[in-house]
């Protein structure tokens, strides 16, 4: 039995802090966690990333950005995921397969069915066994992880309102339609709240002894 959680979530949701928290009491209970991330993880991985979320790339097609997140998956499953949970070991990753139906689905109103099938083929058919939704709404994310202007956010962010609530009303839909799998957390509430409401479940669901 795999035990792998990806975390998703607008821009702000306070993915990494919840990540972060709980790896160090998944860890305080003695078990063995590997924290990773998407686009990224591997050195491969990392040179897409800077690729995806150069403010320079404005010409990026939707299908060259859709085909690039699932190269750096398909390297960060192969060289990082698997290799972990054959391991033995819990695997939480912030950001996941979902994101790219959330944000290249939904956002750019691209059919979901070819994107599903590219995941799939990504990941090696591998699906997380619970999954978090950070649910904040997209302005209140943007708002709270941005202080600088509007020049020095990244790619993705730059993108307008209107795309990150599509994003956002596409992550509802999806955790709808997957209510095993999918865990829809308030990250309105403070750190230690959102904490605790992880955990719980965690501790409820995966069988971690
Ligand atoms: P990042 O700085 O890692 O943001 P966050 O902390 O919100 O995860 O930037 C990743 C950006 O890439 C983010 O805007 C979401 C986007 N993204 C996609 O559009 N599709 C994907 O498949 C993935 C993994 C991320």
């Amino acid at each position: 039995m795999s035990r792998f959680i990806t975390f998703e979530g607008p821009e702000g949701s306070g993915k990494s802090t919840q990540i972060r928290l709980l790896a160090a009491a998944l860890e305080e209970q003695g078990l063995r966690v590997l924290t990773t991330r998407e686009p990224g993880g591997t050195q491969i991985g990392d040179a897409v990333r800077a690729i995806l979320l150069d403010a320079k790339n404005t010409q990026m097609s939707p299908r060259a950005e859709t085909l690039l997140f699932n190269a750096a998956r398909a390297q960060l499953v192969d060289e990082v995921i698997r290799p972990a949970l054959d391991a033995g070991m819990l695997v939480l990753c912030d950001r996941y397969a979902d994101s790219t139906l959330a944000y290249q689905g939904y956002g750019h109103s691209q059919p979901l069915e070819p994107l599903r099938v590219l995941g799939r083929y990504a990941t090696g058919d591998l699906t997380p066994d619970l999954t978090f939704y950070l649910d904040i709404d997209p302005l209140e994310g943007l708002r709270r992880k941005q202080t600088g202007a509007v020049e020095e956010w990244n790619r993705m962010e730059q993108k307008k309102l209107a795309y990150h609530q599509a994003v956002h009303q596409g992550y509802l839909q999806l955790a709808r339609a997957d209510q095993r799998r999918w865990q829809v957390i308030d990250a309105g509430q403070d750190e230690a709240a959102v904490h605790r409401a992880i955990l719980a479940r965690v501790e409820a669901l995966i069988p971690i002894r």
